[in-house]
């Protein structure tokens, strides 16, 4: 398969055309950044550490029946996946009270969300990413109420799913980001699952194992992302 030229260029991944038919490669670059872009860095090796986390967990979800953009990997940091029409919603589901939601309402951080609490932003960098609800969702034409439906579904089984895997490594899934597209008719998880979008905590110690290391300078960002990269596909090996 040969790259061809920039579909798209995010913070953190650039998309390729290739030459064949439907096909991207997501290539998972060493930039980092937080705070709506307001911190950023390059971090040596971050890209394939985010990329073999979501090569394994897109492995995992597609076997246990969750439809994926993902195809293989060309090499540690390059990934082949199926061309999605991409639905412009951040999709984030919460186990635990953590982050903007601690920030934003009365729930003190640690509290546990059961059942899991569903929210959903629009993705629009030059509005902040908002946040979105049901009826704003439908009348700004972003999703039917039939993809609205099955997105909150899918949702909540990659949330179990993840939350079973993770829980076995000693790791609480305390939060996390999805993106969804359209393949025809079909709503398919695309974009990327990892230490990025995720966020982790080591159950005995509570110690943070994803992005919040780099945000609130925690400690070393990348012998985090290497240490729990490990612990992840070990734990999905044995699936
Ligand atoms: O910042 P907040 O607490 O709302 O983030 C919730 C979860 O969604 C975190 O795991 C965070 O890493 C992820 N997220 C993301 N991309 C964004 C916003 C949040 O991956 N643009």
């Amino acid at each position: 398969m040969k790259q061809k030229k920039l579909l798209y260029a995010g913070k953190a991944k650039s998309v390729y055309h290739t030459d064949v038919d439907r096909k991207l490669i997501v290539e998972f670059r060493d930039d980092i950044t937080a705070f709506d872009g307001g911190k950023k860095d390059v971090l040596m090796n971050k890209g394939s550490y985010n990329a073999e986390v979501s090569a394994f967990l897109f492995e995992y979800l597609m076997k246990n029946g969750v439809k994926t953009h993902f195809v293989s990997m060309i090499d540690p940091r390059h990934m082949v996946v199926r061309e999605l029409e991409m639905i412009p919603l951040e999709v984030i589901v919460r186990n635990v009270a953590a982050g903007s939601i601690v920030r934003n309402y009365p729930f003190k951080e640690g509290t546990k969300l059961d059942p899991p609490v569903i929210v959903i932003d629009f993705k629009d960098d030059a509005r902040h990413d908002p946040m979105l609800n049901d009826d704003l969702i439908v009348a700004l034409k972003l999703a039917s109420p039939a993809e609205l439906k099955k997105i909150k579904k899918v949702a909540l089984k990659i949330n179990q799913l993840l939350f079973a895997l993770l829980a076995a490594q000693g790791i609480t899934l305390v939060d996390f980001k999805i993106e969804f597209g359209r393949q025809g008719k079909s709503i398919c998880l695309g974009d990327e699952i990892s230490m990025d979008s995720m966020r982790l905590w080591d159950k005995k110690s509570g110690e943070s194992l994803d992005k919040d290391v780099y945000r609130f300078e925690k400690g070393d960002v990348m012998a985090t992302y290497n240490r729990v990269a490990q612990r992840i596909t070990k734990s999905a090996k044995k699936r």
